[in-house]
């Protein structure tokens, strides 16, 4: 199957500032970055370098105080609240590094409550998550709640819900920062198939310089800024 090449986020002169206590961090000083449609991404460096600056610049959860960010097309750098939420809902899959599960619902119940209110029927909801449940190897799990599954589980529930809406971006935050090695592996494949398969464009922002191979693009940062693109 022929890759899709067109660009799908170009950050361009992106700069954001905090102010703290009279001392200012620059969390992104002129970042410029291109992420093709249906490339694997992985974004590394040492903590506190910027990379959940950018990951949530990118995808529209916070502003930079200059330059552009266009997402699929469209400037999302000054977009309407209404406009970014409508554009994650559709667009964009999140996995958090702390799983995020709702813990008074099951494994099937968390990747359901994506598209819940909304004007599918109960029972194509069901289906779509057993459908998400079974491509993360988690629909033997799909009755148990977050506290009776190990971290390993509850990171494919996560990584189930980010991608049941079937979106064309998936963001994930240091996916794989509370999880023994075995789990990071599989995680990291099941990010990897999920790229292969639907051509969905992934983004791992991590510390850990082991999970780099991963990547078709390897994105270092320091101190705010891009260090290199390999
Ligand atoms: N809301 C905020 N107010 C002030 N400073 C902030 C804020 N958020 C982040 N920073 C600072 O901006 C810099 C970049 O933070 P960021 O969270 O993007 O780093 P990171 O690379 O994701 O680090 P980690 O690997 O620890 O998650 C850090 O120096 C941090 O202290
Ligand atoms: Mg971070």
């Amino acid at each position: 199957m022929p890759i899709d090449m067109d660009t799908m986020i170009e950050a361009i002169d992106v700069n954001k500032e905090y102010r703290r206590a009279g001392a200012i961090i620059r969390a992104l000083n002129d970042v410029n970055l291109t992420i093709k449609s249906g490339e694997f991404v992985v974004i590394h460096g040492p903590t506190g370098c910027g990379k959940s600056t950018l990951l949530n610049v990118l995808s529209g959860l916070d502003f930079p105080d200059s330059g552009k960010v266009i997402f699929d097309g469209e400037n999302i750098a000054r977009a309407t609240e209404d406009r970014l939420s409508r554009l994650r809902r559709m667009k964009i899959g999140f996995v958090f590094q702390d799983f995020n599960l709702i813990n008074t619902l099951t494994a099937l119940e968390n990747v359901e409550s994506v598209l819940w209110p909304t004007v599918l029927r109960s029972s194509e909801i069901e289906d779509r998550a057993i459908a998400a449940l079974r491509d993360v190897n988690l629909l033997n799990r799909k009755d148990h709640f977050p506290v009776q599954m190990s971290g390993g589980e509850k990171q494919k529930a996560g990584l189930a819900r980010a991608i049941i809406h079937r979106p064309r971006v998936i963001l994930a935050d240091e996916p794989t920062g509370n999880l023994d090695p075995d789990s990071e592996q599989e995680i990291m494949k099941l990010l990897k198939k999920i790229n292969k398969e639907n051509d969905t464009t992934v983004l791992v922002v991590t510390h850990r310089h082991q999970l780099s191979s991963f990547g078709d693009k390897i994105v270092k940062m320091e101190d705010g800024k891009i260090k290199s693109v390999e």
